[in-house]
């Protein structure tokens, strides 16, 4: 990976692992970004929100990002980056891609940072991040689906917040939309949150000692009454137009996709509730692994892995069922200490000092 000027990394050229490859250093070093570009230039998104301008170092115009990728059926393809303050261009074998989808099927990406051990306890809009990403991960077309709601979502509340009696059939059309795309979305939701679920259930058994059992479901108010998944577009329709009025009055949209959420049980009580904060991260725990094992499951891909910062914060145990997530594919590990490595050979270290990186040769 080549960097230049993207945050506080002026110019470098990196050559990874394929297998494990850790990054060392103390706090602001510059640890998370070189992973972050990782993750950006493979799953076109970024694991920490962020405007455009803050990805370019201060004083720049511009930043690139270049990946060499060796790939198992040797198309070896070249993923590149630039981000200007007009916007980004993000291209394979210097193509310009159409859509984020290029990227989720060619590439599979899976970030673990502290943050995703609150999954449990955070708000709402978290648990649906971790679930659209997992998803778009696993089934690239929903990033599609999930734009186009999104995008449409947008322009019903431009239309609600200026609202006149004749936007009535504008609104009948944005309507339509979001049925369609809100009502696939939750189908696709439901699905992989079954998957993600059980799969999640076994490797908390693990985690936990076999003594309790976890589960999840989704929340939708537009199922409140669904006999089966026929219905819900039509369940999706009746919901919006049940809300016009107080939509026109909130001036937003306040049914749909964009509102749901998932809630874990432990045995049957809710996690969110009754969990401890060591439950709750296993619970977290276990839905990562549980992503990693779909992704080979569904995409026979393997996934990269990049692990910022968790090591530090997790025990023993812990720690071991994350290591079974590691499996043959190419791994990040950030930290600030040498305190936990899994074991492997083809182990790259390298040393991150205010922007600069370079391999310490052991
Ligand atoms: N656009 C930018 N330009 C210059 N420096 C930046 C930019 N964005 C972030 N930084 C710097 O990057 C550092 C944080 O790097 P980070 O990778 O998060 O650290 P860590 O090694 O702790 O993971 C901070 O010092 C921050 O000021
Ligand atoms: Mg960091």
């Amino acid at each position: 990976m080549s960097l230049d000027g993207f945050r506080n990394i002026s110019r470098t050229r990196l050559e990874f692992s394929p297998h494990l490859n850790i990054l060392l250093g103390d706090n602001g070093q510059g640890k998370t970004n070189t992973i972050e570009a990782v993750c950006l230039a493979l799953s076109g998104k970024s694991p920490r929100d962020s405007s455009i301008e803050n990805f370019i170092m201060q004083g720049r115009e511009r930043c690139s990002i270049v990946c060499d990728v060796k790939s198992d059926d040797l198309t070896d393809p070249t993923v590149g980056v630039t981000i200007s303050r007009e916007g980004r261009k993000h291209t394979i074998n210097d193509s310009r891609i159409r859509s984020r989808q290029n990227l989720l099927d060619m590439f599979s990406v899976v970030f673990f940072g502290p943050d995703d051990l609150r999954l449990v306890k955070d708000s709402p809009q978290v648990r649906r991040d971790f679930l659209n990403e997992s998803i778009s991960c696993l089934y690239p077309a929903y990033s599609g689906v999930l734009s186009e709601y999104a995008r449409t979502l947008r322009q019903r509340g431009v239309l609600l917040r200026d609202w006149s009696p004749s936007s009535e059939p504008l609104l009948e059309v944005y309507d339509d939309t979001l049925a369609k795309t809100g009502s696939t979305i939750i189908k696709y939701r439901i699905k992989t949150l079954r998957q993600l679920g059980s799969m999640a259930a076994g490797r908390y058994e693990a985690i936990s000692g076999g003594s309790e059992r976890i589960s999840v479901s989704y929340i939708s108010d537009i199922l409140k009454s669904a006999a089966g998944a026929d219905e819900i577009e039509d369940l999706y329709r009746n919901a919006l137009a049940g809300a016009r009025r107080s939509d026109i009055c909130a001036k937003t949209t306040t049914v749909g996709a964009h509102r749901d959420d998932i809630s874990f049980f432990i045995d049957a009580a809710p996690a969110r509730k009754f969990a401890s904060q060591g439950q709750q991260r296993s619970i977290a725990l276990s839905m990562k692994t549980a992503l990693t094992d779909l992704i080979r499951e569904v995409k026979h891909q393997e996934p990269v892995i990049l692990l910022d910062d968790v090591m530090s914060e997790l025990d023993r145990g812990r720690r071991d069922s994350i290591a079974s997530m590691l499996s043959g594919g190419q791994v990040f590990i950030t930290g600030t200490g040498l305190d936990f490595v899994p074991s492997g050979t083809d182990t790259r270290t390298f040393r991150v000092r205010s922007g600069n990186i370079t391999e310490e040769t052991v």
